[in-house]
């Protein structure tokens, strides 16, 4: 899937699936793979840096892993959908701040955004839109507010929350989103939000009823020691494949056999 219209025309049409990727090796993968599309996520920061929150992304740095990524991809030639993450409080500085950041994400190789939250920054979306920088609005969970939201806990639980979760929904289609995502919510709560909306919704802790599913690319390959969570399966196991292939490396090391005469010059 290469472009946005591609991925609003799959509504109801076959599930989209989506990685995140941070580094050129992942993308390299992800390109020969039949994943979908692929997002730059300000989850680098709790990934990769081991910071406790997504706070520590910034606009630099997530231009910095988006060119990275779409070098892995193949630039310009590249197959595969990439969205970028817009990082902490960067779509909050009104619309001026938004548009240097999306500048920032586009150059560096992202073929759209990815916007936590709608209320008080329908603006910033709509212009962005109107500027021909294609914006996704990820609703639900929404990390960069964990504080607010009292932690990391499934959303719209309540008919009240609920109502709210696809009010919200329906205010990022009316701003001009081409896709949603919905992190931690009731599968029927994605259900209803899923049927309410023309464009697609991609779940992640979601349940199975919306238009696709998300992934982090470390948890879907088990390559994240430590880190487990309901709505995550590990489609590999990544975490025995690095040990044992460092444990391998080490025991050659020591007992002598690596690095052979093949191996030497
Ligand atoms: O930052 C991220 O990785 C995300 C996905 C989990 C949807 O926003």
């Amino acid at each position: 899937m290469k472009s946005v219209l591609e991925f609003k025309a799959r509504k109801g049409k076959g599930r989209i699936s989506m990685s995140t990727a941070y580094a050129h090796w992942e993308a390299k993968f992800l390109a020969a793979s039949p994943v979908d599309c692929v997002l730059v996520g300000d989850s680098v920061a709790t990934v990769v840096d081991g910071e406790p929150t997504t706070f520590a992304a910034t606009p630099e740095i997530m231009a910095r892993h988006t060119a990275a990524v779409s070098r892995g991809l193949g630039g310009i030639d590249g197959q595969k959908l990439l969205l970028a993450d817009f990082p902490f409080l960067a779509a909050r500085k009104g619309v001026v701040p938004a548009v240097e950041c999306a500048a920032l994400l586009m150059r560096a190789g992202a073929h759209a955004v990815k916007i936590e939250g709608i209320d008080g920054h329908e603006d910033v979306v709509r212009h962005l839109v109107e500027s021909g920088v294609p914006v996704m609005v990820h609703l639900g969970l929404t990390p960069q507010s964990v504080h607010g939201l009292g932690g990391y806990k499934v959303q719209g639980k309540t008919v009240d929350d609920a109502e709210e979760l696809v009010r919200q929904a329906r205010a990022a289609e009316t701003a001009g989103a081409f896709g949603l995502v919905l992190e931690c919510v009731p599968a029927e709560v994605a259900r209803e939000i899923t049927e309410a909306l023309a464009i697609p919704v991609i779940g992640i802790g979601a349940g199975p009823h919306t238009d696709g599913q998300v992934l982090v690319f470390h948890d879907l390959l088990g390559l994240n020691p430590g880190f487990s969570a309901r709505f995550v399966r590990e489609f590999a196991d990544g975490n025995k494949c690095v040990t044992d292939g460092l444990a391998s490396f080490a025991a050659a090391v020591t007992d002598g056999s690596f690095p052979s005469k093949k191996e030497s010059y």
